[in-house]
């Protein structure tokens, strides 16, 4: 582990007062809802040695740390992405410093554009699989055993739990497809992904689903379909936020059920 990881994995187990239990990323948006589920306190990313810094609507930058329920967890309000021009490591950092401090589990949040024509806007999807197409590798060039298993990523266990907790509406549950972006994907990359097998698709969440198993830890996704992909339905940053802050109670709520039972 490198040295600046190593000091940021001791503050965070200290300001958590023990080694944490879950990690949890949390998508565009859904930073409020679960972070006031937390007793704890907050560290600012620049307080954590070697974490990626970033500045985007609804990405606040933030690690909430402490209890919810009886498990001990840490937050991260706002992540790192590649259309940012940040690297794989920078991508993963969250998730590998959840597990350095302790972490067996990490539940992954996003906002996603929905390509099932059954999902509407709101709706939650656990992520049952992905399809990589940032182009990018969590696994480091030089790492001497580079061929990781994907098969069951996204962990059956959880994903059952989850929809035990779902509350009075049912959980969806779909292929994630991971772009770079920044840009939206095109009508003509929408449906291509979309005969490919895709239900959902964004710009996130698949390398640290690759950081975690590398590293065995059981992955739950969790997409807020925040909008739905067509030809009327141009996406736009502003809808996606909106969605996601009005699908956050959601989420929160589902989140907090799952750790009670894990
Ligand atoms: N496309 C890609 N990423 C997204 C979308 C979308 O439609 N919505 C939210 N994140």
């Amino acid at each position: 582990m490198n040295k600046k990881l190593k000091d940021a994995t001791q503050r965070v187990v200290r300001r958590a007062g023990g080694r944490i239990d879950v990690g949890i990323v949390l998508g565009s948006g859904l930073s409020e809802a679960v972070s006031s589920r937390i007793e704890g306190s907050e560290i600012p990313y620049d307080k954590l040695e070697g974490a990626p810094l970033s500045r985007l609507a609804g990405h606040p930058g933030i690690a909430h740390v402490g209890m919810c329920g009886e498990k001990r967890v840490i937050a991260f309000a706002g992540r790192a992405h590649l259309y940012q021009g940040k690297t794989p490591d920078d991508v993963t950092y969250f998730v590998r410093l959840a597990a350095n401090a302790g972490a067996r589990t990490v539940i992954l949040t996003n906002a996603a554009g929905g390509l099932n024509p059954n999902f509407v806007r709101g709706d939650l999807m656990l992520i049952a699989d992905h399809i990589n197409w940032t182009g990018a590798t969590a696994i480091a060039p030089d790492d001497p055993q580079p061929f990781l298993n994907l098969v069951d990523a996204y962990s059956p266990r959880l994903r059952s739990l989850a929809h035990v907790h779902a509350g009075d509406r049912a959980l969806r549950e779909g292929v994630y497809a991971g772009l770079r972006g920044p840009a939206y994907e095109t009508l003509a990359e929408a449906d291509t992904l979309r005969r490919l097998g895709a239900d959902a698709v964004g710009m996130s969440t698949v390398l640290e689903t690759m950081a975690a198993r590398k590293m065995g830890i059981e992955v739950l996704g969790i997409s807020l379909i925040s909008n739905v992909i067509g030809p009327a339905q141009a996406p736009s940053h502003e809808e996606v936020l909106e969605a996601s802050r009005a699908g956050a109670e959601r989420i929160a709520s589902l989140i907090e059920g799952v750790l009670a039972a894990i």
